[in-house]
Parts: C-alpha cells; sequence; structure tokens
C-alpha cells in the first residue's frame, strides 16, 4: 500500500455542528474539501488502528462519491473494516443500528436530514461514535480545531473504486470493505422489538395505511419491513424509490412539506393511518383518519402505551424530551412515576442518559422520536410503534389521541418558523425579548401571569456538561409557554423558532383548533419580540 499526502481545502470558519458539516454540493465537490473534514475526524476521535468504521448514507447526489473518498482515506489511515451499505444507502437510524451490532469504532453517515438533494444542493456528513450517537461537543469542538489547522490528508497513491452494487466483502490493501444490506440488520431489530403477528394481522383486515419515504432513504427499508414483513399492500407505500434529489422536493415529514400525503388523509378515500419519515429516515410524521399527531403528543401516547410492545412490556425508565417540546410526556411520567428530563434542542443530549438507562423513550418536537434501541432519532420505528398501538388498541389515531387527552389532559401545542431572516434581526429579536425578563417577571400577559422567564441552560446530569443559552423560555403559572430559539441546522441566514404552549384539562375544551386555542400567546409574542416588525415578515414561513 502506499500513501499519498494530498493538501487539503480549507474551511471558511464555521463551525459544523453537530448534526455536522451541511454545505452545498458544490462546496464539498472542491478538491480537499470532503477530505479536510474526513482527516479532522479520523485525527479528533483516538486510535482506531485495525478497527471498524461503519459509513453509509441518505442515497443523495454526492453520496457514493464521498463514500469512495472515504473508503480510500479510511485505507491510508489504518482501519482495518468498513461496512457500508449497498448502493452506499444507510439510514441514519439504521447506521447507529449497525455501528452497535458490529461494535463498530464509529461511523461516517452522509446526509443533511430534509434539506433538498441534487446537484445544486445540500450535502452533509457527520461522525457517529461507538454507541451509535453523535460525537458529543467535545469531539466535535476538536474536528472543527483540526478542520481550521491541517493542511493535508491521507489517502491510497493509486485510488481504487469499491463496487457499491454488490453485497460482498473485498480486501484494500491492509483492510476489509464489506458492502452489506443496508435494510436486514435493521429489520432485525425491529422485528425484535415489535409484535409483528398483530401488526401483521392488523394490515391483512380491512384497515389502510399509507406511507410516504418522500423519494429518500427509507423506500428500500418501509418495502422490506412494512411490505415483506408485515404485508402492506403495493398502494399503502408512496414514493418509495429513493432518488438523488429526493424528486425535487424537500423530505420533511411535516403538515407543509409532506402535502401529497397531507392531502390523502385529509380527503375523501382517507386511510386509517398515515406516516412519512424525512431524507435520511429519522424524523417521522404520524396522522390519522382526517387527523393530525403533534410530535409532542406522540412521544406521551407511545409513552402511555409502551406496554402493548413487547420490547417494552415491562415498562420504561424514563422519558427525556427538548426543551420546546411541550410537556404533555411529563404529564404521563408523572402519572406513571417515572422521571421525565428536558434537555436542550438536538439528539446528543439523549445518548448519555440513555447509555445510563435513565430514559428508555425520548422525543422532540421536530417530529423525532426514538428509544434506546439505537442512539438516533427513528422514524421507522415510530411508524411501527403506532401500528403496534393501533394494533393491540383495535381503536383509530384520533380516538386514541382524545382518549389521552381526557385522561392526562390536552397540551395544545404550534411552532411557528420563520425561515432566512437577516441574521442580525434574529439577534434583535432574541435581544428585545431577553432587554423585557424584568418587567415580564409577575405580569400579567395574554391573560395569564408570568411565573420567570430565562435563557434555558442544562447540566448534563451525567458528564456533568454545561449548555447555556439554548432558548428563551416565558414560563407562566398556568403552565402555560412561549419559547423563542435560534435554529442550528438553517445554511442560510437565521431562522428563529417561536413556540407556544397551553394546557387544558377540561374534556369539553379539548378539541379547539390548536391556533385559536394558543391565540392569545401569539398575540403576545409579537408584543414581546417586536419579531414581525424587526424582520419585515408578517407571517412565519411554516406552521406546525
Ligand atoms: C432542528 C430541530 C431539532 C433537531 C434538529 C436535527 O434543529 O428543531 O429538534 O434535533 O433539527 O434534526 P434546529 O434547526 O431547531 O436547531
Ligand atoms: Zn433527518
Amino acid at each position: 500500500m502506499s500513501i499519498n499526502t494530498q493538501p487539503t481545502t480549507p474551511f471558511e470558519g464555521q463551525k459544523p455542528g453537530t448534526s455536522g458539516l451541511r454545505k452545498k454540493v458544490k462546496v464539498f465537490q472542491q478538491a480537499g474539501y470532503l477530505e479536510n473534514f474526513v482527516q479532522s475526524v479520523f485525527e479528533s476521535i483516538g486510535d482506531f488502528q485495525g478497527q471498524t468504521l461503519v459509513v453509509g448514507g441518505d442515497g443523495r447526489y454526492f453520496n457514493a462519491e464521498s463514500i469512495q473518498i472515504i473508503i480510500n482515506m479510511a485505507v491510508a489511515n489504518g482501519f482495518g473494516r468498513v461496512l457500508v451499505g449497498q448502493h452506499g444507502i444507510l439510514s441514519t437510524p439504521a447506521a447507529s443500528c449497525v455501528i452497535r451490532k458490529y461494535q463498530a469504532f464509529g461511523g461516517l453517515i452522509l446526509s443533511a436530514s430534509h434539506n433538498p438533494a441534487g446537484p445544486d444542493e445540500d450535502f452533509g456528513i457527520k461522525y457517529n461514535i461507538s454507541n451509535g450517537g453523535p460525537a458529543p461537543e467535545k469531539i466535535t469542538d476538536a474536528i472543527y480545531a483540526k478542520t481550521q489547522t491541517i493542511s493535508s490528508y491521507k489517502t491510497l497513491t493509486s485510488p481504487v473504486q469499491v463496487n457499491l452494487s454488490k453485497i460482498a466483502t473485498s480486501q484494500v490493501a491492509n483492510m476489509n470493505v464489506e458492502v452489506i444490506d443496508s435494510v436486514s440488520d435493521y429489520a432485525e431489530l425491529m422485528q425484535s422489538l415489535f409484535n409483528f403477528d398483530a401488526i401483521r394481522k392488523l394490515l391483512a383486515s380491512d384497515f389502510r395505511m399509507c406511507f410516504d419515504a418522500m423519494h429518500a432513504v427509507t423506500g428500500p427499508y418501509a418495502k422490506v419491513i412494512l411490505q415483506d414483513m408485515l404485508g402492506a399492500s403495493d398502494d399503502s407505500l408512496m414514493n418509495c424509490k429513493p432518488l438523488d434529489d429526493f424528486g425535487g422536493g424537500h423530505p420533511d415529514p411535516n403538515l407543509t412539506y409532506a402535502k401529497e400525503l397531507v392531502d390523502i388523509v385529509y380527503g375523501d378515500h382517507a386511510p386509517d393511518f398515515g406516516a412519512a419519515s424525512d431524507g435520511d429516515g429519522d424524523r417521522n410524521m404520524i396522522l390519522g383518519k382526517h387527523f393530525f399527531v403533534t410530535p409532542s403528543d406522540s412521544l406521551a401516547i407511545l409513552a402511555a402505551n409502551a406496554k402493548t410492545v413487547p420490547a417494552y412490556k415491562h415498562g420504561i425508565a424514563g422519558i427525556a424530551r427538548s426543551m420546546p417540546t411541550s410537556g404533555a410526556a411529563d404529564r404521563v411520567a408523572n402519572a406513571l412515576g417515572l422521571d421525565c428530563y428536558e434537555t436542550p434542542t438536538g439528539w446528543k443530549f439523549f445518548g448519555n442518559l440513555m447509555d445510563a438507562d435513565k430514559v428508555t423513550l425520548c422525543g422532540e418536537e421536530s417530529f423525532g422520536t426514538g428509544s434506546n434501541h439505537v442512539r438516533e432519532k427513528d422514524g421507522l420505528w415510530a411508524v411501527l410503534f403506532w401500528l403496534n398501538i393501533l394494533a393491540v388498541r383495535g381503536e383509530s389515531v384520533e380516538h386514541i389521541v382524545t382518549e389521552h387527552w381526557k385522561a392526562f389532559g390536552r397540551n395544545y401545542y404550534s411552532r411557528h418558523d420563520y425561515e432566512a431572516v437577516p441574521t442580525d434581526a434574529a439577534n434583535q429579536v432574541m435581544q428585545h425579548v431577553r432587554s423585557q425578563f424584568g418587567s415580564l417577571k409577575g405580569s400579567m400577559l395574554a391573560g395569564r401571569k408570568v411565573q420567570t422567564c430565562d435563557d434555558f441552560s442544562y447540566t448534563d446530569p451525567i458528564d456533568q456538561s454545561v449548555s447555556l443559552n439554548q432558548g428563551i423560555r416565558i414560563l407562566f403559572e398556568d403552565g402555560s409557554r412561549i419559547i423563542f430559539r435560534l435554529s442550528g441546522t438553517g445554511t442560510e441566514g437565521a431562522t428563529i423558532r417561536l413556540y407556544l404552549e397551553s394546557f387544558e384539562a377540561d374534556a369539553n375544551k379539548q378539541n379547539m383548533d390548536a391556533q385559536d386555542a394558543l391565540a392569545e400567546l401569539i398575540t403576545a409574542s409579537e408584543s414581546i419580540s417586536k419579531l414581525q416588525e424587526f424582520t419585515g415578515r408578517n407571517k412565519p414561513t411554516v406552521i406546525t
């Protein structure tokens, strides 16, 4: 083997977030750019000589090319084995599953999640550690520091091209490259968790479902699991062919971007159950006939019904939710005598809690739900969890949700996103709200008393690491909340997320439209932030 040292292209000073590095494809295609990041990862993760690296992605444009680059660099840097999904495909949860199952040193996941794909769109890469979860901040900080200083990377003098289309093992210098089935390890894990017999019976009955893979990575997973293993009919799966530009779409499963599915479940011949996942398969949206389940409610309902699922039949250890996620799960935890953790936004905060067996289920309002079966959120897992509950309870989605509200109360909830606003305007909004903390405390706003307001901070109960400034909270005495937070994942300007929540215990008042129920809080949030004035926007880009 002969190793070549090549110059890298430095980054222009932007710190890769914990969801990895996301940039336009054209940026990644610059000679030495991807290589800079990969070499920086390899130099920041400790001694992996002879160990296993997992590689795969969501199939977007530049996926296959980047995998060849990584394989050549992995050999030159001394990995002993690379496991790569066939055709370069691994959904994010499947990559997490494979890392754990084969006790890999870590994995490189190629995705920009739900961001559009194609030659002029986004690409992304992130590193996951041996527990299968995203690298913690101290590793991502070290990677970032390296990207700023390294000037060369290691690869093979005569690059090899591995055939990714065939499941096979080949030897490249001192390293084995194993092209593995992208789906089977993950499918086996799902089968070990859920009651497949009950789901199969449900799908064989007159129950109708519709799953939308949005031309992204979950297509092949849905075909094998929902169709081949569970008997879902062909016409219950849509957009299941992964395309390298996601068919020109924006595969983010929410009411705005999954419009095709939403129109079906709100249409005349609506199925009993609808679901979608995102670009890399970690998000989920759950719908019933003419009915939308908020992700916050979904987490609470999964927790309340966990014992219907074989894997959780003895109960769950605890629940974690991100701060902006509604308090619906807290009410379930309280009723079950479980701990409920409130973490900053981002899946990585759940990993420590799961590794320490403090929580089994976790979720975020942003359509992410998961459990300790892997260390990523998991879209198809949530779909199967719901199908398992529906099969066991034999009731409709709407019935299950409204019964849940009767039992635990309803947390009205909505998120308003203002995307791609100028960064200065976004900072002004946040500063303006902050400047009023003193006068807000104890005052009346939106017809209710403000208990307190703060910048949310979190001390990890396991490693004591502290995360500051994780969003502004206005907390009311009646349990309502207004939260302002700047997105950490946008690629253009800044995105302001406004999260609104109120609690309704009275079953007779639980059937309002969420925007109506939250109207006073929505008006109040404008008055305390001047958001629309600062940004010049008169309405949110996306409302969920
Ligand atoms: C968004 C979501 C967050 C999620 C992240 C990665 O981040 O809000 O819950 O963990 O994507 O999928 P944000 O853009 O808000 O920083
Ligand atoms: Zn995703």
